[in-house]
Formats: C-alpha cells, sequence, structure tokens
C-alpha cells in the first residue's frame, strides 16, 4: 500500500488534428491504505485519470508520485498498480487457478509459494470452489472478482483502481461483488480508487469520494461532507437522490427574500454576502424540508403538491412554489397526509439551508 499524489495533472487527446482536454489541472492525494472513489457523470474524464495513475496513460502536464517518487513516466508494469476494468479481463484457456498463479509465474515465484497464495487469494475472494473451473464460462461478477484476485495476488501491489467493474454485472448480483470487493480492501488495507458514475456505489464503498466535472476535480471529501457541505450547485445536485434544491432568492439588508416571503438571516453569513450580488440561490436537501398544512410564522412558504411518489419507507412530493414558478422535491413520512393539489406551507430554516452565488457555496468561498 502506498500514497499516490497527482499533481497538477491535465491530459489532451489528440485525434484526428482534433485536441480533447479531459483533464484539467487535476489535484489529488490518496492517503496510504484508504478508500476512495471518483465519481461524476459520463465523459468527465474518470477513466483517462485512472490511466494516467495505472500509468496506460502519460498525462500531458502534471506529475503522479507514488510514495513520494516520480513515476510520471514508468511503464504500467513498473508501477505495481492492479486495475480491474469496466468489462473482465480473464484468459479463458486456464482454468481460475491459472488465471490467479499467471502474475506470480511471471516473477519465478516458487510453487509451493504458488499454491499458498492462490489459496488465500481465493478464500478472501469466495473463489476456492471454483479454482479448477474455466472463467470463460462464468457470469461477469465471478470473472470480475477474478480479474480482481489476479491484481491483488502479489504482495507488492501499491494500489488498487477500478473502472466501473459492475458495469456488465447485473443488477441482482451488485451487491455481493460490491461486498467482496469492499472486505478485500478492507483485510488488505490497498490503497484504492474506484470509479462509478453511481453515487450509492461510491459512497457505500469508500471513505472519501473525489467528484469529478468537465475534467477537473471539483470536491474531494468523505461522503456526509458532500451531502452536508457540498461546494458547489453541481456537487449538491450531482450527489443525493434526489438532490439538494436550489431556490432562487434575492438578499436585502438582513433578510433573504424568495418571492415576497422574507428569510432572516444570521450576522455571520450577512458578513459574508457581498452588497453587489443581488442574486442568490438557496440550497436545501429534500429531507430538511418540513411541511404544514397551515401558515406559520416559521413556514410562510406557500407551496402546492404536484406530485407524491412513494419510496419503500418514505414519500418524495414535488411541491410547486407558484410565485417564483419553481419546482422542489421534499421527503414526506409515509403517515403524513398528503394528496395532490393540497397547499402546503413550508419554511427555509437557516440552520439548513446553504447559500450559493453563481453556482459556488458563499460559506466557504466556493473552496
Ligand atoms: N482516446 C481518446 N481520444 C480522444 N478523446 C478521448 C479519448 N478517450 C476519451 N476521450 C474524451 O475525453 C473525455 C473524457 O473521457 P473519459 O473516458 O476519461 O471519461 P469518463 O468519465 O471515464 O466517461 P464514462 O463515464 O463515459 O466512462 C471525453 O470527452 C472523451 O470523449
Ligand atoms: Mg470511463
Amino acid at each position: 500500500m502506498s500514497k499516490i499524489e497527482l499533481r497538477n495533472i491535465t491530459h489532451i487527446y489528440e485525434s484526428g488534428g482534433e485536441k480533447t482536454q479531459a483533464v484539467k489541472d487535476v489535484n489529488l492525494t490518496l492517503e496510504e491504505g484508504t478508500s476512495n472513489a471518483l465519481i461524476g457523470p459520463s465523459g468527465c474524464g474518470k477513466t483517462t485519470l485512472l490511466n494516467i495513475i495505472s500509468g496506460l496513460l502519460t498525462p500531458t502536464e502534471g506529475k503522479v508520485l507514488i510514495d513520494g517518487e516520480d513515476v510520471t513516466e514508468l511503464p504500467p508494469q513498473d508501477r505495481d498498480v492492479a486495475q480491474v476494468f469496466q468489462f473482465p479481463v480473464v484468459y479463458d484457456s486456464m482454468d481460475v487457478y491459472g488465471n490467479l498463479a499467471f502474475p506470480l509465474r511471471n516473477r519465478d515465484v516458487p510453487k509451493e509459494e504458488i499454491k499458498e497464495r492462490v489459496q488465500e487469494t481465493a478464500e478472501l475472494l469466495g473463489l476456492v470452489d471454483k479454482l479448477h473451473d474455466n472463467p470463460g464460462n462464468f457470469g461477469p461478477e465471478w470473472s470480475q472478482l477474478v480479474s480482481l484476485g489476479r491484481g491483488i495476488i502479489r504482495h507488492d501491489t501499491t494500489a488498487l483502481l477500478f473502472d466501473e467493474p459492475m458495469t456488465d454485472v447485473d443488477p441482482g448480483r451488485k451487491l455481493t461483488l460490491r461486498r467482496r470487493i469492499s472486505q478485500a480492501q478492507q483485510r488488505l488495507k490497498v490503497t484504492s480508487l474506484y470509479v462509478t458514475h453511481d453515487q450509492h456505489e461510491a459512497l457505500t464503498f469508500a471513505d472519501k469520494a473525489a467528484v469529478m466535472n468537465q475534467g477537473q476535480i471539483v470536491q474531494y471529501g468523505s461522503p456526509e461532507k458532500l451531502y452536508e457541505q457540498p461546494v458547489s450547485t453541481f456537487v449538491g445536485n450531482f450527489i443525493g437522490s434526489p438532490g439538494m434544491n436550489f431556490i432562487d432568492c434575492v438578499a436585502t439588508d438582513s433578510k433573504l427574500k424568495v418571492g415576497s416571503f422574507e428569510i432572516p438571516i444570521s450576522d455571520e453569513i450577512k458578513d459574508l454576502l457581498d452588497p453587489s450580488w443581488t442574486s442568490l440561490q438557496v440550497g436545501i436537501r429534500p429531507y430538511q424540508i418540513d411541511i404544514a398544512d397551515e401558515q406559520r410564522e416559521d413556514k410562510p412558504i406557500s407551496t402546492t403538491v404536484t406530485l407524491t411518489e412513494h419510496l419503500g419507507s418514505y414519500r418524495i412530493i414535488t411541491l410547486k412554489l407558484p410565485e417564483i414558478d419553481k419546482e422542489i422535491k421534499a421527503e414526506v413520512p409515509l403517515d403524513e397526509q398528503v394528496e395532490v393539489g393540497d397547499e402546503k406551507f413550508i419554511g427555509l430554516n437557516q440552520e439548513n439551508i446553504r447559500l450559493f452565488h453563481e453556482g459556488q457555496a458563499i460559506e466557504n468561498g466556493g473552496e
């Protein structure tokens, strides 16, 4: 296990005279032994970044350090980074035993030691019963475990990289594979980076997640931090299902105005507001919106219910704020009486809101 550092990484692809900037000035440090996720929409540069870490790509600019050593120019085989790809790579000319033993045989490891290590890896990944089967006949979740096994069987693996390994796996089998990957990571304490565009997958697997958009890492932090303190409307919207609500408002001296409704603000927040910012957005998570049947001082904003969705243990309702022609989502308990067409009143409690100016959170200057 190792510490991985990316310093000012930029990558530009050139093909047929066309240039595509896939990664822009990325800085990221993965501490030794940690489990990390990389999430972001399709095309944002996740695979490019992963391939730069493993050495399949040399970045146009910037440096990759493994334990402080500059490996930017080193080929993949000299970095000892294991990579599990979107689609499993297994040798179907060999059985599972042969697949697992392959990286060791290549390095002239003694036969007895190979046997022990294959057994140990197979136990860790639940492959003991399948050692003499041909992986060509397996479903993708087992093939991915074989690929992972090949990556971790060497004891000098510096990092484990996963590029959307669940892509081809049946929805019903995903949980089992994810659990096995997670167990292996925890047992071996290998620094890992797991790419996905599925935030649930990312946040259950990782200690920390990096959110990427248009070639840049826009926030790196714990799942709680990403959820509670998104640095931008992009992160607020991307993390959470449904994402954070954003409501346009106007800042006056000591209040925020949403349409004709006023929300008091604390002195601390007031101090952060630049008087030249006339238009702001209030961000609030659906679970933080409480609804009431009657208008009250703390729930002054009138809304109309336009949709209710039953999601197992709670409901997500869509509320329209007619005055500013805006729809937001709120999470309500199942026993709350809500029908489409009802008038409900909401408040925006300043403890639960986050303010954004031009898409960046203002509490921390959009860092
Ligand atoms: N070999 C290539 N040549 C030219 N452009 C490329 C190449 N590979 C990727 N790109 C472009 O670089 C950008 C980033 O691609 P990348 O594959 O890293 O994204 P991604 O986040 O992994 O996407 P996905 O979620 O779809 O896998 C995209 O605009 C893509 O079209
Ligand atoms: Mg990709």
